[in-house]
């Protein structure tokens, strides 16, 4: 079961009241939203988006304890404007984006989302459409998979992993993680990072991003909930790394100075050592929030 990140924090920044309408851009198991649900009872609405089928499916039991309070769409929410419109979804007090990968990613898909299993290097969340990480690895040209593992996983060995993986598939075909953690390990020195972060992280991390598109899904997205919002609406994101993490300060940033916002986070909120210490996941979350004027 995923533990919903800074929940806290989320109902603070938010402050749902009865009767108001939330968007749950990222509903993944729905913890957020059932606590959004309590606040704004009797008939406040959430419209929850999921982009992962199998998640989405999962939702069942929630959609029926909440019945008509709860509107579900399976679908990304860089598509949230046209999303609210169909489903007339006006006035909005708030929108939550809690960014990434729920628990059940990990621990159940079986789609290679962790160095730490040895699965089929698929990492989609939208298992209908688009190149999985294995296509990545065995179609791409040196230079796009140099460029995305140091744009999206910050690798500092971008160079030197894209010409191992360049040289590993001339004899073999990338189909599970563990192959793939087996050649970083072979390319990457043995201190990597001085132990901050294992071998693999980055190298994962570039691909899920690269697989799901998630950067610019993240800066649409970000600008539609500014555009759908009603004025005194809040807008609250989640990040979990520093490539996101960016994103939502620059969006926010360049709305206040088109005086479309206030930022209520001049830093991030994080979460309290307690936190971390019950939910490890945790540990790399950031969240910041804005008011529309
Ligand atoms: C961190 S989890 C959300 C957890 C949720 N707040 C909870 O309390 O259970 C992020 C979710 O966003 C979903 N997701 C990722 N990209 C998305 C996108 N572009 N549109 C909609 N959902 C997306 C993932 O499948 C995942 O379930």
């Amino acid at each position: 079961m995923h533990v919903p990140v800074l929940l806290q924090e989320v109902i603070n920044y938010l402050q749902p009241q009865p009767n108001e309408n939330f968007i749950d851009a990222t509903i993944g198991e729905g913890g957020h939203t059932k606590a959004i649900l309590e606040h704004n009872q009797p008939q406040g609405l959430v419209l929850g988006l999921e982009r992962d089928q199998d998640l989405y499916a999962k939702l069942a039991p929630l959609k029926k304890q909440f019945s008509d309070r709860l509107i579900l769409v399976n679908d990304s929410y860089a598509y949230l404007e046209e999303i609210v419109k169909q489903n007339n979804f006006f006035p909005i007090a708030g929108v939550l984006f809690d960014l990434g990968m729920c628990s059940w990613h990990i621990d159940e898909s079986g789609r290679g989302f962790t160095y730490k299993k040895d699965e089929p290097l698929d990492m989609r969340f939208d298992q209908g459409e688009g190149l999985t990480a294995g296509d990545i690895l065995n179609n791409w040209s040196v230079n796009d998979l140099e460029r995305i593992l140091r744009d999206y996983g910050e690798e500092r060995y971008a160079f030197r992993i894209a010409q191992a993986i360049k040289e590993y598939r001339k004899k073999n075909r990338f189909v599970s993680t563990s192959q793939l953690v087996d050649l970083l390990k072979k390319t990457l020195p043995r201190n990597y990072d001085n132990h901050r972060l294992p071998f693999p992280a980055r190298t994962f991390q570039a691909l899920r991003i690269a697989v799901n598109d998630e950067l610019r899904n993240l800066q649409k997205g970000l600008e539609q909930a500014l555009k759908v919002a009603a004025p005194n609406a809040r807008i609250v994101v989640i990040s979990f790394h520093s490539l996101e993490d960016r994103i939502v300060k620059n969006v926010f940033r360049d709305a206040q100075k088109q005086n479309k916002v206030k930022i209520l986070t001049k830093k991030p909120e994080r979460p309290t050592p307690e936190e971390i210490k019950r939910n490890p996941r945790s540990a790399s979350a950031k969240l910041r929030a804005v008011i529309k004027n």
